[in-house]
């Protein structure tokens, strides 16, 4: 599998795990159109290696992401260009969320803005007890445009998700984890992302990425045809080699050997 150079950003795959670090420190990691393009070729690198289980995304330094790249946006006003930015922006956000395996945003520092919005395309995240986060687009006469308007009133609820985006405040970690916005805090959210990603890759690989299908599949649809959806994977599952070793291996009293198959 050939994996490009990267010049913004790195990639590691350990024990399964692929670990994608953002590293353009002197921004504070602001995704620039450069970095969009890499972190859509990285994103296109993990869908075709079979090596990877699981992602954990953070940043270099003090922040995560500080957001898209404020100096690039200033340069935009064309209704159109300005649309098709978004849409891009959008673009590289669904291949995070689409990837099979479980994916971690592991938020070392500031989340904000198109940072959040990454964090927000993950399964999960876990925020360091420095975290900050927000979107706080609308101090700069913005709104989010990376797909935060929609994943953030479906994770913690409209309510909720206007007092963020509304304000543009930035949330400490402890807010974040009440709000619901983040799964863990951590003293070390890399580390803490690590352990979860081995917690979960303890489980049949198979089910995951089918669990993950379902929760995805369904948030879309009305609940009948989300719960045929859960049906049907359900099925799937339980055509599985994973599924047969993993109901003996309980019945037998002893670990469980998964496949992946
Ligand atoms: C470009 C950025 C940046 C950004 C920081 N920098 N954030 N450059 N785009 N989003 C740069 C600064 O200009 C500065 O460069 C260097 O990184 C360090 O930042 P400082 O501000 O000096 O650091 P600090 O005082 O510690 O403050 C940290 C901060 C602040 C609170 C995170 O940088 C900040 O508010 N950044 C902007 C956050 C934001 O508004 N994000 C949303 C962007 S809009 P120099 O050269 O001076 O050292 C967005 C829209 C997405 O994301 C959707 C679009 C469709």
């Amino acid at each position: 599998l050939e994996v490009p150079e990267f010049e913004h950003l790195r990639y590691e795959v350990e024990d399964g795990i692929a670990l994608v670090t953002l590293a353009r420190p002197k921004a504070l990691n602001a995704l620039s159109g450069e970095v969009l393009r890499e972190l859509a070729e990285v994103v296109e690198v993990i869908h075709q290696d079979p090596e990877v289980r699981a992602v954990i995304f953070t940043g270099e330094g003090k922040a995560f992401v500080a957001g898209a790249d404020i100096s690039e946006i200033a340069a935009l006003s064309d209704v159109f260009v300005s649309r098709e930015y978004s849409l891009l922006g959008q673009e590289v956000m669904n291949a995070v969320a689409a990837l099979p395996v479980p994916t971690i945003a592991a938020i070392n520092g500031y989340a904000l803005g198109g940072g959040l919005e990454l964090a927000l395309a993950c399964d999960l995240r876990v925020a360091s007890v420095k975290a900050k986060l927000g979107l706080p687009e609308v101090g700069l006469g913005l709104i989010p445009g990376f797909g935060g308007t929609q994943r953030l009133p479906r994770l913690i609820g409209q309510g909720r998700a206007l007092d963020l985006i509304l304000t543009g405040r930035h949330v400490s970690a402890e807010e974040a984890l009440q709000l619901g916005l983040v799964n863990r805090v951590a003293e070390d959210a890399l580390e803490a992302a690590k352990d979860l990603a081995r917690t979960i890759l303890k489980n049949g690989p198979v089910a995951l990425a089918l669990a993950k299908e379902a929760v995805a599949r369904g948030a879309d649809v009305p609940l009948a045809e989300a719960l045929e959806i859960e049906a049907d994977l359900f099925g799937l599952a339980c055509s599985t080699q994973d599924m047969r070793e993993g109901t003996r291996a309980f019945l037998e009293k002893r670990a469980p050997e998964f496949k992946g198959e």
